[in-house]
């Protein structure tokens, strides 16, 4: 019997311990289903962010939040709106107290196939990117460090975060769960694909006009705009001005080659984000194909590809109403992406 306190110790501990169930991981690993249109490849995935419904959804609330701007007045959805395919409809987008950038804010579908990000292709991970927007001066304006405070106070995101990563928003957990929810803005439900996936009625006469001229030898649009995304993903200069304020790729590169030099942006959609150009300063489609058929401005780094094309104004049309078919009404209204 002198042994009975030590075993009432055990039973006592052994109670205690049924009573505390083996701590359950708080992460939620359940995979996100994403669907990759017909034609294109399934998207680089990194392995330290594997795509996760909880990342995910902590990434959309994140997108649409003003908290991650300095006087939680714009959220990312201020400059890319769902409605314009994730773009905006102004030249340059004003960011907090008004504040105005030098470039045009581009769409956000399918950037998860993009091997480099923005104009200059100076951000090489989607993980990385929202960096650059947070902590702009002329856009959010916020230190990572005081938007990871932020959300760590908050009342809600705390739970989000630990379900996502199993831990706090740090910089990583914050800047991957942004990307997370970028890589399921895929679009590639136009009418053009549906007319290359065997759905012959779903294009007109005078779109299929324009799509031969796009992708033939006379205009040569799709020499550069190439492939499922409309982007062989390169640096080209295509003539828009003579001298550059903005040198593109030089910034980066510091090569003087590169001066003019903008990666080939997608054209999908490409109906709903006018303005356009890197400064938005092509108002129209219209302005875009005038531009094209002049043969742009003399510039040393000027792209071959880019001459006078001889355009008749009926070929101009077709091009047009080409570029139209690449609009796709189901990403714009998918309530997946809406805030909600
Ligand atoms: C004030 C307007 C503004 C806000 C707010 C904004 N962006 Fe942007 N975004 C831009 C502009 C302008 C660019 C083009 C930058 C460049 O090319 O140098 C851009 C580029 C991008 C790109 C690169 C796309 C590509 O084609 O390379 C991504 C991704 C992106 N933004 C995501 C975000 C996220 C995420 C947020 C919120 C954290 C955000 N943006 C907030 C204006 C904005
Ligand atoms: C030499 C490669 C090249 C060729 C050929 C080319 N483009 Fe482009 N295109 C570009 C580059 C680079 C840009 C971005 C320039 C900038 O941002 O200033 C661009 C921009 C555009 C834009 C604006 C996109 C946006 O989001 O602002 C449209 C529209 C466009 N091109 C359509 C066409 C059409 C139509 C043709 C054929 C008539 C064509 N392109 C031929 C390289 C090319």
């Amino acid at each position: 019997m002198k042994h009975a306190p030590f075993y009432l110790f055990l039973l006592i501990a052994f109670l205690l311990s049924a009573c505390q169930p083996e701590k359950a991981s708080p992460m939620d690993e359940t995979p996100f289903a994403l669907e990759v249109p017909a034609g294109f490849p399934y998207p680089d995935i990194p392995e330290d962010n594997a795509l996760t419904a909880a990342r995910v959804a902590l990434g959309k609330r994140l997108f649409y939040d003003p908290i991650l701007s300095q006087d939680s007045s714009i959220s990312c959805a201020g400059c890319h709106r769902q409605a314009l395919a994730f773009a905006d409809d102004v030249p340059v987008s004003p960011g907090v107290k008004g504040r105005l950038g030098f470039r045009n804010a581009p769409t956000l579908a399918n950037v998860a196939y993009l091997e480099r990000l923005n104009k200059d292709g100076g951000v090489a991970k989607l993980g990385l990117q929202p960096v650059v927007p947070i902590e702009d001066h002329n856009e959010m304006d916020l230190l990572l460090q005081e938007a990871v405070r932020r959300l760590n106070a908050h009342p809600g995101y705390p739970d989000d975060f630990l379900r996502a990563y199993g831990k706090e928003a740090t910089p990583f957990t914050l800047t991957r769960a942004l990307a997370s929810f970028m890589r399921t803005l895929i679009s590639g439900n136009s009418r053009y694909d549906r007319y290359i996936n065997e759905d012959e009625t779903s294009m007109n006469e005078l779109e299929k006009t324009g799509m031969a001229l796009f992708f033939g030898e006379k205009a040569e649009c799709g020499n550069c705009h190439h492939g499922f995304n409309f982007t062989d993903n390169s640096f080209r200069n295509n003539g828009l001005y003579a001298t550059y304020q903005d040198p593109g790729r030089q910034r980066i590169t510091l090569d003087a080659e590169d001066i003019g030099k903008f990666r080939v942006p997608t054209l999908r959609n490409i109906a709903l984000t006018a303005p356009y150009m890197h400064d938005g300063s092509l108002p129209t489609l219209e302005a875009v194909i005038e531009h094209y058929d002049s043969g742009g401005s003399a510039h040393p780094n000027k792209d071959t590809l880019i001459h006078p094309l001889h355009l008749s104004e009926a070929e101009k049309r077709s091009l047009i109403a080409f570029l139209g078919a690449l609009t796709d009404s189901t990403f714009i209204t998918n309530p997946a992406f809406e805030k909600e």
